[in-house]
């Protein structure tokens, strides 16, 4: 995982102050070339999950990469999708609820749409009868980094039931459509093949029911490490999970079918560090506190989600280690970064380095407190450069109607 130098950092927190998101690109390009490489035994196409981070420098290192396609779940991940040269075969569009607008829209760029409900999917074939269409199965098994990320459990809000799919089968003759594909998502940030291998079977097991199929979609989620300590997960173990399923399917229906996998954290998570400076050390009832310029509107993986995230003081790496709370800037007791690390000490002016920031750190940014999203940098060989302004006053304001 990145964890820049104290020069490295010192330099670009002294041009664009903290606290400040910094990519490594060459983090990006391993971490695609892993998953080039992990199922590179199959006829697989890689889209990227564009909702973990949406930076278009970033996004452009990874087409550079050699990820395929872009997984897009909103029509503005799509346009951005356009905006950045992916033709329309290369981007599918898995929304969650969408509006007849959003189909629509959507159906009209022809992109093709991964549709998760019976009422989707009836209102796709009333606007584009005879089209093209994939459909989002619930595999009835999820696994996730938490609970609140966990989606393939048979009681979650997401995908088709599999009870439904003589529905979905009626829906598909009285509109003349073709399921194109057959797609699931357990969940974010899963460690075990095995439950992986169950989705896929699930999806095979549905997929023999379209027989005009061109592709099977087994989503996201692969996990990745936030303790530098441990060990990553073997991609190859997902590979393999796919292996027997994916052969079993072919031999019973006589034909073989591209693979599409759908990460988004996986590529980007461990790219990113979100440098803070400590503004306010302070001792109460035994517990000390590093208070930093930066909140959860910034990251708000460990307030929503209760993440791990691994925090480096850059300044002072020899200094004693304490168990010290590194909080944010928000009244609010679920503001903290890290609820008690064993971390060199902190002290006023100091500038820590909050690791694995990447995926659903600045695309889950938000202006509450009116802080402003902050600036991204990227390094990118022997270049450093800003990538994303910190938002102004200003910029925040000007989506209110006249107010002074
Ligand atoms: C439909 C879909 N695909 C892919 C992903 C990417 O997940 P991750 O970033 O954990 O790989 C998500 C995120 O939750 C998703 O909702």
């Amino acid at each position: 995982m990145f964890i820049p130098a104290l020069e490295q950092a010192r330099k670009i927190t002294d041009e664009y102050g903290t606290p400040v998101f910094v990519t490594d690109a060459r983090t990006i390009r391993k971490k695609a070339d892993t998953l080039l490489d992990a199922f590179s035994a199959f006829n697989v196409k890689i889209f990227y999950a564009v909702k973990a981070n949406y930076n278009p420098h970033i996004v452009k290192i990874i087409k550079e990469s050699g990820i395929y396609g872009i997984d897009a779940v909103s029509p503005n991940e799509v346009r951005l999708a356009l905006d950045l040269g992916y033709q329309k075969d290369r981007i599918i569009f898995t929304p969650s609820n969408p509006t007849d607008e959003e189909i629509s829209g959507i159906g009209k760029l022809g992109v093709l749409q991964n549709l998760g409900s019976l009422s989707e999917l009836r209102r796709f074939g009333k606007l584009f009868p005879g089209e093209s269409v994939s459909i989002r199965i619930c595999p009835e098994v999820g696994a996730g980094e938490t609970a609140k990320v966990t989606t393939g459990q048979s009681e979650s809000k997401f995908g088709v039931s599999m009870a439904d799919l003589d529905a979905v089968e009626k829906i598909r003759d009285e509109y003349n459509l073709r399921i194109a594909g057959v797609h699931s998502h357990i969940g974010s940030g899963f460690y075990d093949p095995e439950v992986f291998k169950k989705s896929v079977e699930a999806v095979c097991s549905v997929a023999e029911k379209f027989p005009d199929l061109d592709f099977l979609d087994f989503g996201g989620g692969f996990g990745v490490e936030y303790r530098p300590e441990k060990d990553e997960i073997n991609l190859k173990d997902f590979a393999e999970a796919i292996k027997k399923p994916m052969a079993d399917f072919e031999k019973k229906n006589g034909k073989s079918v591209e693979i599409r996998i759908e990460p988004g954290k996986f590529l980007v998570s461990q790219s990113t560090v979100l440098l803070a400076k400590v503004t306010t050390i302070k001792k109460k009832n035994g517990i000390k506190f590093a208070g930093l310029d930066s909140g959860f509107y910034h990251l708000i993986r460990p307030a929503m989600y209760d993440a791990y995230h691994h925090i480096v003081n850059l300044s002072n790496p020899d200094g004693e280690k304490e168990f010290t709370q590194i909080v944010g800037n928000v009244c609010e007791t679920c503001d903290i970064f890290n609820k008690g690390i064993e971390i060199a000490e902190p002290r006023e002016g100091d500038i820590l380095a909050i690791l694995t920031a990447g995926g659903y750190g600045s695309s889950m940014s938000s202006n509450y407190n009116l802080r402003g999203t902050a600036p991204e940098v990227l390094i990118n060989g022997d270049k450093i450069f800003l990538t994303k302004k910190r938002q102004a006053y200003n910029q925040i304001m000007d989506c209110f109607t006249d107010y002074k």
